[in-house]
């Protein structure tokens, strides 16, 4: 038995982040706190374009292009959990919907507005008809995002059942192999995706974010 890094720091870190701002955001608009609500959504904004450029730039692991498999592969995967280095194949498809489920929340975000004092910054760009589509799907998709999100965390316990510990894995980036064969590096220094994390969180609080940080810290 071997222990092999399957997860970069980058992707780790992002995953956990992801989860604390999703918990931010929700708890932030029901407590009416919307400056704080719109500075984790941009936070949000900055962890999820840069994963999406780590998906291109980054480590094997992280690589979009990996994500993709065919259904019978979907349908083994589902049937036998199999060791993979990266993503099973049902758990690619749960990815690219989380991506997709998270880019709609934000996209809508900024074009949604309380209907009182308060606009995503996109909104003057927009009509009041689109305006009032964004609002209708940022609350209907935050819905469906949390029955992701549970589908999500029911999917995790049933492979721990099955004797695939997944959540180890994802924290410290290793898992034990079987096979004792010498792994090639899956995963890269992620220097690069902090770098044009922390550009992007700096453009965002210099642009949309200042009105909210102000509020909340000036
Ligand atoms: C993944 C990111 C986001 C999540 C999970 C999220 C979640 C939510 C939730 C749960 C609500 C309340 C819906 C309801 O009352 O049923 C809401 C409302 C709202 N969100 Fe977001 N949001 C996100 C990003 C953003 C962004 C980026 C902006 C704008 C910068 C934004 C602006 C708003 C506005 C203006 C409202 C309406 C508040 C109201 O009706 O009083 N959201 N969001
Ligand atoms: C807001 C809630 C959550 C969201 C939005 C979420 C989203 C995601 C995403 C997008 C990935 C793919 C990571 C990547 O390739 O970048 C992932 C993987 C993973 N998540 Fe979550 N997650 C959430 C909560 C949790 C919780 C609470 C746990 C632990 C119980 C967990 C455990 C894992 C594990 C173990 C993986 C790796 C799965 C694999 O080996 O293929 N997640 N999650």
């Amino acid at each position: 038995m071997t222990t092999i890094k399957v997860w970069d720091g980058f992707i780790r870190c992002f995953h956990w982040l992801l989860v604390i701002s999703i918990a931010v955001l929700y708890f932030s608009v029901e407590e009416g706190m919307i400056e704080l609500h719109f500075v984790a959504g941009f936070f949000t904004l900055a962890l999820i374009v840069t994963r999406i450029v780590w998906g291109v730039v980054g480590s094997r692991t992280a690589k979009l292009s990996g994500l993709i498999h065919s259904p019978k592969a979907v349908l083994q995967g589902l049937k036998k959990p199999i060791d993979t280095t990266g993503h099973s194949a049902p758990g690619s498809y749960m990815v690219i919907a989380f991506f997709t489920l998270i880019l709609t929340q934000l996209i809508t975000g900024l074009m949604s507005s309380d209907g009182i004092l308060t606009d995503g910054p996109l909104v003057e760009y927009v009509s009041s008809d689109t305006v009032d589509f964004a609002n209708w799907l940022h609350h209907l998709n935050f819905d469906i995002l949390l029955y992701a999100i549970g589908l999500h965390i029911a999917a995790i316990v049933v492979y721990k059942i099955k004797g695939k510990p997944l959540v180890k894995a994802m924290i410290t980036g290793e898992k034990a192999s079987k096979s004792n064969s010498v792994q090639s590096s899956v995963t890269k220094s992620p220097w690069l995706a902090w770098a044009i994390f922390a550009g992007l969180l700096l453009i965002l609080a210099f642009t949309w974010g200042q009105e909210p940080l102000q509020y909340l810290f000036g």
